[in-house]
């Protein structure tokens, strides 16, 4: 299944209502496509189903009380509110149409409404004379003008014998108007794969080869392709860098752990960025114990093999990837990027020229020139997390959303 819902935290809401027998199954749904899913309970709807089918399924603790002292020491209700990215609320009563539409707060789902900027959908469900009543009616109009979205109900066969309009949508529309709520973003669906910082080549047990890579770039982007919507898998050389919310890290040392590393994620992913500094080469064998300093040694030679390279290898095995390079050169800057754009089998290269010190490498700032095989774009100066943005922007206009993970 695509998964339209990745990284997505989604709050489900649960009221009274003889719906909420198909709750568990929007949760699972909802998990299917990638979401993580919280849920809370009003009373009435724990009457109807209970807490622990709701915490099986999503596998996260139920919410039930506004003033529950181990719940708001665990996670409480205005974290809960900023966790989430959307709140949909299914089924929703016309009592609840009704308290959303008054602003009330006095129970956990009303509070979190007032307190979260997140968007909102409803899926109502009630007796069809209850859904054209004037007063749900009414609530429903207001609501909408408040910018809650609506699924539903849909016509058909109620749980009271009567026929019209006021059943719960079926899950999958549920699941589909809450993909609906994020479908603007950029690399829903993408998994993207990125490589980050320098690589350690082992000497003896205490002394390596390096290099003075920050990491900066690879993690902004990762940050960055986030934000748009994708799943990211970040894969970080030594540095000393937080992990970006929503990101998983794998952490490597070398240059051949960072190969292997990128091989298994490279299988499912669909956008590969390769913005390590990887060393070309490494000792051909690393010293087992400390290698000493003699007093008759001046000189000493490491002698040194050539590395695999990583983006190469990744392009030229998996041709249906999208595989961005970074180029860092101090001379003949675009002659030498389109040669390398050429030789890696690439869709896209981003080029730094490092002979400046301002920029590029362990600097905050970076500046860039974007070649693909059309086109070259130059990227002004600005912060990393700026040009990360620009880059993913223009990553995305590539990757057509036939190319989805
Ligand atoms: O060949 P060069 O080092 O200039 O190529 C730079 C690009 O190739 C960067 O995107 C870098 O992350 C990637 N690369 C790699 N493995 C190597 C060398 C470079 O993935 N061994």
């Amino acid at each position: 299944m695509t998964q339209t819902l990745q990284n997505k935290r989604l709050l489900l809401g649960i009221t009274g209502g003889i719906a909420a027998y198909k709750s568990p199954d929007i949760v699972r749904r909802l998990r299917d496509a990638g979401a993580e899913v919280r849920v809370i309970m009003t009373r009435g709807a724990t009457e109807f189903i209970t807490p622990l089918t709701l915490q099986a399924v999503s596998a996260n603790r139920v919410h039930t009380d506004l003033l529950d002292v181990d719940a708001e020491a665990a996670m409480g209700h205005i974290e809960l509110a900023r966790w989430a990215d959307a709140i949909i609320v299914a089924p929703a009563t016309a009592d609840a149409l009704s308290r959303f539409a008054q602003g009330r707060a006095d129970d956990l789902l009303t509070t979190l409404l007032r307190a979260s900027d997140a968007p909102v959908l409803v899926a109502p469900a009630m007796n069809q004379a209850m859904w054209r009543d004037p007063a749900t009616q009414d609530n429903s109009k207001i609501l909408l003008q408040r910018g809650y979205q609506f699924v539903g109900p849909a016509e058909g066969a109620q749980a009271c014998g009567d026929i019209g309009a006021g059943r719960m949508s079926e899950p999958l529309a549920i699941v589909d108007a809450a993909t609906a709520l994020f479908e603007q973003q950029l690399l829903t669906g993408q998994h993207v794969v990125i490589t980050a910082g320098p690589t350690r080549e082992r000497i003896d047990p205490v002394r390596y080869l390096s290099n003075f890579s920050s990491g900066k770039m690879g993690f902004a982007l990762a940050e960055a392709a986030v934000e748009a919507g994708a799943k990211v898998t970040l894969i970080a050389g030594p540095v000393s860098l937080p992990t970006p919310d929503r990101v998983e890290r794998i952490d490597v040392i070398s240059a051949t752990d960072m190969l292997a590393a990128a091989e298994l994620s490279a299988a499912s992913a669909s956008v590969f960025i390769a913005a390590a500094a990887v060393a070309d080469f490494r000792p051909r064998a690393a010293a087992e114990q400390k290698i000493k300093k003699t007093s008759d040694i001046e000189t000493m030679r490491i002698d040194l093999v050539k590395n695999p390279d990583i983006l190469r290898s990744i392009a030229e095995s998996k041709r249906s990837l999208y595989c961005v390079g970074f180029a860092a050169e101090t001379e003949n800057l675009l002659a030498h990027a389109r040669a390398k754009l050429a030789q890696k089998s690439l869709n896209m290269i981003v080029m730094n020229d490092v002979s400046r010190s301002d920029i590029g490498f362990a600097a905050d700032d970076n500046e860039v020139v974007v070649i693909t095989s059309e086109h070259a774009i130059h990227l002004e100066k600005t912060k990393k997390r700026h040009l990360a943005r620009r880059l993913i922007q223009l990553i995305s206009e590539q990757v057509g959303p036939g190319n989805r993970a």
